[in-house]
């Protein structure tokens, strides 16, 4: 391939994209400008985030105060993403606005993640609460920030950009009843016999007494532990980590007696699914079911403190006035599942379960009532905060603003990226499934592309030991039949996805993850113009045209060498795609 060629027509595309995103941001400031002329202050910000909170097992039906004050008042995004399925890599791309191999904290631990590599990534000199302090905010956190983040740690640096916070530190950031906290730069305590959500309610009721009684709008983010599960520190080793059901407070320990996980297809299905070692699950018996049901109230229940939590928020925030000039953001960090596909409890996969998260937004503008279809992800939050907070977008987010009003106008996406390096954890009593009783199972790193168009649903993933997945979402919501071709005949059963065949259809999302997987900036928000630049499409059901097939039946496929535990680029095969060219044919550039 003509290297030099390619990269100088890359930057010729790079400066025109950017010159237009100058003039829309230009103008979105001044609209934003004349907007804060009308208004004493900008909008404060609540940004309330729970911990491994599914959306696909319903615990969004069993938060009244939540439903009644933030998704009934505002607009729930049902086709809302994380990028990877684990807390800390998630956090650090929502605080950030970028993708977990932009950030390359792709792990919950060192080497490959943890708060020491957030620090030694420079991201405490440069991450959302530091660029809203420098837009004027007032900034207060309280509870789980990131993994890592421990009692000997905490002050090796203080986590910058906050006026205040206090901060649930490890190995105690997940016992309910032994949680220590850790305020300004003081030393930590211990809240031995609190339950953990009382601890953090007052924490949360007195950082926003401060906040309202400030001159500047403020930032509060909220991050109780509920609904992840519990961790006693004498649990943790470097092979296991023990988790068992959350520890609900004890007014609602007798709530949702007989509710068990919904039995959906992919609950404990009679046939394995899914590849690598979730293909080799075995079925579940009546006592682990049981046991899973359980797990599943137990959640439930543990959620009803973060109900209460939430709904004292918001009437202190109706009470100073300052409600509506606030918006309210209620996410979590990643998703859940229990018993689909056979799984014990956890996330760390690709699935629906795992991927899929709450996100309500109420405030200012924000249609109330209303159940978006936008496909949004995590990557897009920061400068969806951006966006309410009148902060021109930086040039490395990987993400765009949500439309929270109908007026809206900026850049949509219809795929999400999803990453994942290193292990699988697995929850609960029946974790010791992993090498030697382990609760970690090894090489469950994989890429994949959600896409969500006008007619179609699809999952596509790439494995590290090259198995790959294509679940056709429309036809099979659970994900049990995967049609990626096991053999080099690629029309099965003569599948067809938007009219064209499988090898059609999987030829254009490999070459769109193979961009999506390296993606930076702009090209993770329009990945289709990396490959098509003068050509363009933006749709799936566009880059099908029979026209593209030569094309993009010459792209170089997305493989790995070897399964690693960390991003190394040399153990992730080919890394550029081909660029097509108008009027020239895309073989000129090979
Ligand atoms: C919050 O911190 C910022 C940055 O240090 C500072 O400018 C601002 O005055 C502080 N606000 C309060 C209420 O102390
Ligand atoms: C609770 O945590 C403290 C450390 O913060 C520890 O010293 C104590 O032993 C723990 N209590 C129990 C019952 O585990
Ligand atoms: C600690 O681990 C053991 C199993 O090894 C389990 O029985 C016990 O419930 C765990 N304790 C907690 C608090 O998670
Ligand atoms: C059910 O399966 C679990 C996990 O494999 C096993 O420990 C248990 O003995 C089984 N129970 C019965 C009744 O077979
Ligand atoms: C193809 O058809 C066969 C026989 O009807 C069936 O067993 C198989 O599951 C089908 N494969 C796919 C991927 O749909
Ligand atoms: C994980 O992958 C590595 C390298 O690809 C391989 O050597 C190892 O056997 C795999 N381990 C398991 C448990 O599959
Ligand atoms: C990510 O971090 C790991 C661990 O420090 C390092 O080995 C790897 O090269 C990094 N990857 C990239 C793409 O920088």
């Amino acid at each position: 391939m003509n290297l030099m060629k390619l990269i100088t027509a890359l930057g010729l595309i790079a400066e025109g994209v950017i010159a237009l995103y100058l003039q829309s941001m230009q103008s979105a400031l001044q609209s934003v400008l004349k907007h804060s002329e009308a208004q004493p202050r900008k909008p404060n910000i609540l940004f309330i985030i729970t911990d491994d909170q599914d959306l696909q097992l319903d615990s969004i039906s069993y938060t009244p105060l939540i439903t009644k004050h933030i998704r009934d008042q505002g607009t729930f995004f049902r086709n809302h993403f994380v990028t990877t399925a684990l807390c800390c890599p998630s956090r650090v791309s929502l605080w950030t606005g970028r993708q977990a191999h932009n950030t390359n904290v792709t792990d919950v631990h060192p080497p490959y993640g943890g708060y020491p590599k957030f620090v030694e990534r420079g991201f405490n000199d440069d991450f959302l609460p530091l660029w809203l302090q420098w837009a004027g905010y007032d900034t207060y956190y309280t509870g789980k920030m990131f993994n890592a983040h421990t009692v000997d740690n905490y002050h090796s640096p203080h986590i910058n950009g906050f006026n205040a916070s206090d901060f649930l530190l490890d190995p105690y950031t997940y016992s309910y009843l032994n949680s220590t906290y850790q305020r300004n730069h003081e030393p930590p305590v211990s809240h031995e016999g609190e339950h953990t959500i009382d601890v953090i309610t007052g924490k949360a009721q007195d950082f926003l007494d401060d906040a309202l009684a400030g001159e500047r709008p403020f930032f509060l983010a909220v991050s109780p532990v509920a609904p992840h599960s519990n961790v006693d520190p004498g649990n943790i080793t470097s092979e296991n980590f023990y988790m068992s059901a959350p520890i609900p407070l004890e007014r609602h320990e007798h709530l949702f007696q007989g509710v068990r996980i919904p039995r959906t297809a992919n609950f404990n299905p009679d046939q394995p699914s899914g590849v690598s070692w979730v293909n080799d699950l075995p079925l579940q018996n009546q006592s682990v079911v049981d046991y899973h049901d359980h797990f599943y109230r137990s959640r439930l229940r543990a959620l009803q403190g973060v109900d209460e939590l939430v709904g004292g928020l918001v009437t202190r925030l109706e009470e100073s006035g300052q409600l509506d000039n606030t918006y309210i953001i209620y996410t979590s960090d990643n998703g859940f599942h229990i018993g689909q596909h056979r799984l014990p409890p956890g996330k760390t996969c690709g699935f629906e379960e795992d991927i899929r998260v709450p996100l309500f937004i109420r405030g200012p503008g924000v249609t109330k009532g209303y159940v978006h279809d936008a496909v949004t992800t995590h990557v897009d939050l920061a400068p969806t905060l951006f966006h309410f907070a009148g902060i021109p977008a930086r040039d490395d987010f990987d993400g765009t603003a949500i439309p929270v009003a109908p007026e809206f106008e900026g850049e949509r996406h219809e795929h999400v990226t999803v990453e994942y390096w290193g292990s699988a954890v697995v929850e609960g009593a029946y974790s010791g499934i992993g090498p030697g009783g382990s609760t970690m199972i090894p090489n469950n790193t994989y890429k994949s592309v959600r896409l969500l168009g006008q007619g179609y649903n699809l999952y596509y993933s790439v494995w590290c030991n090259n198995e790959h997945e294509l679940y056709d979402l429309s036809t099979d919501p659970y994900q049990l039949n995967n049609l990626y071709p096991t053999n080099s005949q690629a029309d099965i059963n003569g599948t067809r996805i938007l009219g064209r065949s499988l090898n059609q259809a999987i030829n254009r999302l490999d070459a769109l993850l193979m961009v999506l997987k390296s993606c930076q900036g702009e090209t993770c928000i329009q990945p289709w113009d990396v490959l098509q630049p003068v050509d363009p499409v933006s749709t799936l059901q566009h880059a099908l045209n029979e026209e593209y097939d030569g094309f993009y039946g010459a792209q170089p496929q997305v493989s790995f060498d070897w399964c690693d535990a960390g991003y190394i680029v040399e153990a992730e095969g080919a890394q550029v795609p081909l660029t097509s060219r108008h009027g020239v044919s895309w073989d000129v550039w090979v």
